[in-house]
């Protein structure tokens, strides 16, 4: 295991033809560059870190993290004694905490990995890059409009190393998939359909009721922004990569249809996000039937990516999964008189496409049900990255702009579900970074 995530970042740059240049793909996922450079401080110093948060997300970075050999976990911080117990029997030798301000006074601590509850992801990063640290934050940025902002801009003033565990930027087959639809692989983009269906309440098991806001965070606007920031967040960051813009309008609907229980967020969420052109996200996200599953796809005219799978479909191919059908029909007599075009005789469904792989090999594919115990999704490559950065001190470009944009349009897209209403981009969030 350990052996295999040791190998990970350098077989990763080796894949996609970074070790020797690899233009095509710097144009694509820019953010890649910095994991190309050698840290300054190179030999057998480690990059020494503290995690913040030390729940389920939390453990999970813990055993990526034994497997990157750059990477020295020295300190632990968390307020509920029984995560930070499971996080200490995991690393032994760490410090612990229970308050972070305290682990950020500690001088011996170059990074930290922040995965708490989304209300407080952005005062944890103000306040640990204002004591000099690197910062590794889960997504999303913020639980407020205000709150990215007040992010975005202290990030631009400072000299902090910030990265988002915004994962799919680092898998592989959505970097391949993203530079072939840049290539013109399935022509002009015309739309992006993305969902997350899950069918589970989210609930965890609370031994005392005071503790249910707490351990249930995500049910609570308190610390949760609900299945926009949970879920779609990934999403549509993945929408405005291959866009290389920013949608203007959104309109929604959102309601608790299933898990009535008590909880403030939707389970129920529909929101199109439409570009000036014209072009539109469709997304949609429900946790009481998985059906489904989870998708990305990014629709063009002449083809389909869907960048969850790792596979493309092209349009010419059901054209001729058509042809050879109707001829298979005039040899079988199947119609009276023979239908010289129509849906008659092409099925308007999925399965008459033939999926293409983007990479060759296996595609470990997570289809929804868990992100926590995802495989191979760059999850792994991203902390890696991170752990580097520590060492280096080196930014990687527009991570912190990707994470700010589609945070922000989570929020934008929980603004119109509340007040009923078409939202457009407000002109106090744009940032440079931004195209429309
Ligand atoms: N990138 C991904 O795919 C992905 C997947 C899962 C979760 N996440 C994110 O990770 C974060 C954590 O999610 P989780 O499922 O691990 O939640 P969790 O509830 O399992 O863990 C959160 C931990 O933070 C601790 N905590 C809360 N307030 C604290 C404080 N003030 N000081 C110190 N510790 C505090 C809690 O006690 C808990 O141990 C969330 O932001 C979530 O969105 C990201």
């Amino acid at each position: 295991m350990s052996q295999e995530v040791d190998l990970g970042l350098r077989r990763f740059l080796k894949n996609l033809g970074l070790m020797t240049g690899g233009a095509a793909v710097l144009a694509t996922a820019p953010w890649l560059q910095s994991c190309k450079s050698s840290p300054k401080e190179s030999g057998t110093r480690k990059a020494r870190l503290a995690l913040i948060g030390c729940g389920s997300r939390g453990q999970y970075h813990l055993v990526m993290l034994r497997g990157i050999t750059c990477a020295q976990v020295v300190a632990l911080c968390d307020d509920w004694q029984p995560n930070l117990d499971a996080a200490h029997a995991m690393v032994p030798t760490a410090r612990t905490y229970t308050d972070y301000r305290k682990l950020l006074e500690d001088k011996e601590i170059d990074g930290v990995i922040i995965a708490t509850p989304l209300g407080f992801h952005a005062r944890m990063t103000l306040d640990a890059m204002a004591a000099g640290k690197h910062v590794f934050c889960e997504k999303a940025m913020a639980l407020t409009l205000e709150e990215c902002k007040e992010v975005y801009e202290a990030y631009c003033a400072g000299d902090r190393v910030l990265y988002y565990c915004m994962q799919r930027m680092y898998d592989e087959k959505y970097i391949q998939g993203i530079r072939l639809i840049r290539e013109g692989l399935i022509g002009d983009v015309v739309g992006m359909r993305c969902h997350w269906f899950r069918n589970a309440d989210w609930r965890r098991e609370v031994p005392s009721p005071e503790l249910e806001r707490r351990i249930n965070w995500r049910l609570y606007k308190e610390y949760s922004a609900g299945l926009m920031t949970e879920l779609a967040c990934h999403q549509l960051e993945v929408c405005n990569w291959a866009a290389d813009r920013m949608p203007v309008d959104i309109v929604g609907m959102g309601d608790i249809v299933y898990w009535k229980d008590g909880r403030e967020v939707y389970d129920s969420v529909n929101v199109t996000y439409r570009y000036a052109d014209g072009r539109k996200i469709c997304y949609e996200s429900l946790i009481s039937n998985k059906f489904n599953g989870m998708e990305d796809q990014i629709l063009g005219k002449d083809g389909t990516m869907d960048l969850t799978r790792g596979v493309f479909y092209l349009e010419e191919d059901h054209l001729n999964s058509g042809m050879r059908q109707l001829l298979e029909q005039i040899k079988t007599k199947t119609f009276a008189s023979i239908p010289a075009a129509g849906p008659s005789w092409r099925p308007e469904l999925r399965s008459a496409y033939t999926p293409h792989p983007v990479l060759e090999g296996a595609v470990s594919v997570n289809a929804g049900q868990s992100m926590v115990a995802a495989d191979a999704d760059g999850s792994d490559i991203i902390l890696e990255a991170f752990c580097k950065a520590c060492l280096s001190g080196e930014r990687a470009r527009s991570v912190v702009e990707e994470a700010y944009c589609s945070t922000v349009l989570c929020l934008l897209g929980n603004r119109a579900m509340e007040e009923q209403r078409r939202i457009t981009f407000p002109e106090a969030y744009k940032i440079p970074y931004m195209k429309f």
